[in-house]
């Protein structure tokens, strides 16, 4: 099968940034205490729903899949950038980390109790994220927990503006409009936090969505 063009640009930029990219997050998220607090939400869901496998989609350096593992969750991590996942298992060689695409996932449906894709649709053309909205709800099981985080823009009459992002081109996305996909793919919301940017980051809101699979 030919790979989108899309796929090929993401990839190489981000197996050159990665070692960069795991500097900058050597902390973790500890500067992220709202960030935290969704991701401390979407652990405790899955946990009340019986646990189950739950995947990292974009995991990068893998420092957020660290944080899922210290939750108690069952966590392994996906990225597309083969640079990434070395990062990620030399960091955590008892975790489970695999090159993959969210675009099509080498996943059983209904495998997972949860996913998670932190800032990895970013790079995703606006087109194409109806059809990876549909592998998040393919690979979930019914009733499985979907955290989304992105940077956001506020004019619901338009799904995307991009920027320029450091690593390659990105798109903000309308917080309304990638919840009404969910929705409109198969989930619930449940939950959504905007927060306004931190001191370092661009002046744009930030957005996590915690969806269900219905
Ligand atoms: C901005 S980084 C976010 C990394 C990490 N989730 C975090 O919260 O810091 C975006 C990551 O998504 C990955 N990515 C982008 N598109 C992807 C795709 N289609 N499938 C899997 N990973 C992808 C990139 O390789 C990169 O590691």
């Amino acid at each position: 099968m030919i790979e989108p063009d899309f796929l090929h640009t993401t990839r190489t930029a981000y197996d050159t940034w990665a070692a960069r990219y795991a500097e900058l997050f050597a902390n973790g998220l500890e500067d992220f205490p709202l960030d935290r607090a969704m991701i401390g939400a979407f652990a405790a869901f899955v946990h009340a729903e019986g646990g189950g496998p739950v995947a990292d989609l974009g995991c990068g350096p893998g420092h957020v899949t660290s944080l899922l593992d210290s939750l108690g969750l069952d966590v392994s991590g996906i990225d597309l950038s083969p640079e990434m996942i070395a990062i990620a298992r030399a960091a955590r060689p008892d975790l489970r980390f695999d090159v993959g695409s969210m675009t099509a996932l080498d996943l059983a449906d209904g495998k997972l109790a949860g996913a998670m894709a932190r800032y990895s649709i970013i790079h995703t053309p606006p087109e194409q994220l109806p059809a990876v909205c549909a592998e998040f709800r393919r690979v979930l099981a019914p009733g499985g927990h979907l955290l989304v985080a992105f940077q956001a823009h506020d004019d619901p009459s338009a799904l995307t503006e991009s920027f320029d992002h450091k690593v390659a081109l990105a798109y903000r996305w309308s917080p309304d409009r990638v919840a009404a996909l969910l929705t409109e793919t198969g989930f619930t919301e449940k939950a959504r936090l905007v927060r306004a940017p931190l001191t370092d980051e661009r002046p744009f809101p930030h957005a996590h969505l915690l969806l269900t699979k219905t």
